[in-house]
């Protein structure tokens, strides 16, 4: 904890004699361990260029140490409130778990700061509403961490769904097979719970790591609202968890294209993120978290590469470029969130269907990974697939 905050960069240095740069951005991050960590390093090539001015980072817990992301002369804070107080942040990134973020971004933009707020946003559709509100009272922006958004594959597979090359597009389908440890769900203390204090909680595998599949999903089928409620199918392979680790949602957009998310932890094969578009004229394929991109036509998936949404959000603050990835469109995406947090604790697989492999357990759902890709290409639900058990 510091009382008064000392200069945390270097002065704005003007190339070879130039005058001084305007002043630098200064950025604060809230959660600074966890993903937190990632915020860190990404910050810090941009600060040691004299870019951003880091004025300060928060969490409740010990700021742990890193080579890549040194905590240095950074004022390190144990509440968020003493940090915008003291640090007057332009930009505040918040990387706390997610029943903190609504508190934690108003307080922010109510003192004058824009959001960098991770995924979730919020965890329903009224947090979002009052989150919204502040937003448009304070006039801030809030920049929400579904960074796949910044794909240049998503802009090229856009352009081309734009200019007719996939036909009218009909089907949106997204199949991801991770593995993940047992102790996966040990890395945090709200990891594999449904609810705590009476707050739901943003984990498993479709809330969670898989929620850029979702939105990826419902943004790639044009941004659409869906029309009615999702078909939902969640299941787990742990006794001690009560969160998914395999589970598809189904629904269709306002603009009739049906969308399939399918996502397992315990994959044999791993597919990092497969979305499936097809139209009448033609299917595309793309790697959301490797932006690599197949389009109708082409016989080699071409790499992309990719906008930080950071540096989205500082070119919106200096110069008025779009926001990628702003706090509207995270809406479809929120409610979608909200109905598989308002699920009952999934249903446990039978402990045929599952394999226990490598030192740090793993458990593995026999057919997973090629259930998914079923589904996301299908359009079909695990119990539509004939598997023995779904
Ligand atoms: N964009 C991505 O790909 C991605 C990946 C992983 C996690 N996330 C998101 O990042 C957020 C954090 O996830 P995590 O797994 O790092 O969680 P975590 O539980 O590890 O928490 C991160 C840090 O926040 C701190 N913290 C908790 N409450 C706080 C408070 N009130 N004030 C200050 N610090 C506080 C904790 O001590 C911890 O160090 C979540 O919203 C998660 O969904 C995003």
């Amino acid at each position: 904890m510091t009382d008064k905050t000392p200069p945390a960069s270097p002065p704005p240095p003007g190339p070879d004699g130039a005058p001084p740069r305007p002043s630098l951005p200064r950025i604060a991050l809230v959660g600074a361990n966890g993903y937190g960590l990632h915020h860190r390093r990404n910050l810090e090539p941009r600060r040691r260029r004299g870019e951003i001015a880091f004025v300060g980072m928060c969490d409740t817990a010990e700021v742990h140490e890193d080579e890549q992301a040194p905590v240095g002369d950074i004022p390190v804070f144990d509440d968020y409130r003493k940090l915008l107080d003291e640090t007057d942040p332009d930009v505040v990134i918040i990387a706390t778990p997610p029943p903190t973020h609504l508190p934690i971004a108003s307080d922010a933009m109510r003192r004058g700061s824009d959001v960098y707020l991770e995924k979730p946003p919020v965890a329903n559709l009224e947090e979002y509403r009052r989150l919204y509100e502040v937003m448009t009272e304070t006039g801030r922006n809030v920049q929400v961490g579904f960074q796949a958004l910044g794909s240049h594959a998503f802009n090229a597979l856009r352009d081309a769904i734009e200019a007719g090359r996939l036909g009218r597009v009909e089907a949106v389908g997204v199949a991801g097979s991770w593995r993940r440890p047992d102790s996966y769900y040990r890395r945090s203390p709200w990891a594999g719970k449904r609810e705590a204090n009476g707050v739901l909680i943003a984990d498993g595998a479709l809330a969670n790591p898989f929620a850029h599949a979702s939105q990826e999903a419902i943004a790639l089928a044009g941004d659409w609202p869906l029309a009615g409620p999702i078909e939902l199918e969640r299941l787990r392979t742990r006794e001690r968890i009560e969160v998914d680790d395999t589970a598809v949602w189904r629904g269709t957009n306002l603009n009739g294209v049906r969308i399939t998310v399918a996502v397992t932890v315990c994959g044999d094969r791993k597919l990092e993120g497969d979305v499936y578009v097809r139209g009448t004229e033609g299917e595309a394929w793309f790697e959301y978290p490797t932006d690599r991109l197949l389009l109708p036509g082409e016989t080699e998936p071409k790499q992309y590469g990719r906008t930080d949404l950071l540096d989205n959000l500082l070119a919106h603050r200096q110069r008025g470029v779009g926001l990628i990835s702003g706090l509207r469109r995270a809406k479809t995406f929120t409610g979608v969130l909200e109905t598989v947090l308002n699920d009952p604790i999934p249903r446990l697989v039978d402990a045929a269907s599952l394999e226990r492999v490598e030192d740090d357990t793993v458990t593995v759902l026999k057919g997973a990974d090629q259930a998914v890709e079923d589904a996301a290409r299908q359009g079909r639900l695990f119990s539509e697939l004939g598997l023995s058990w779904a």
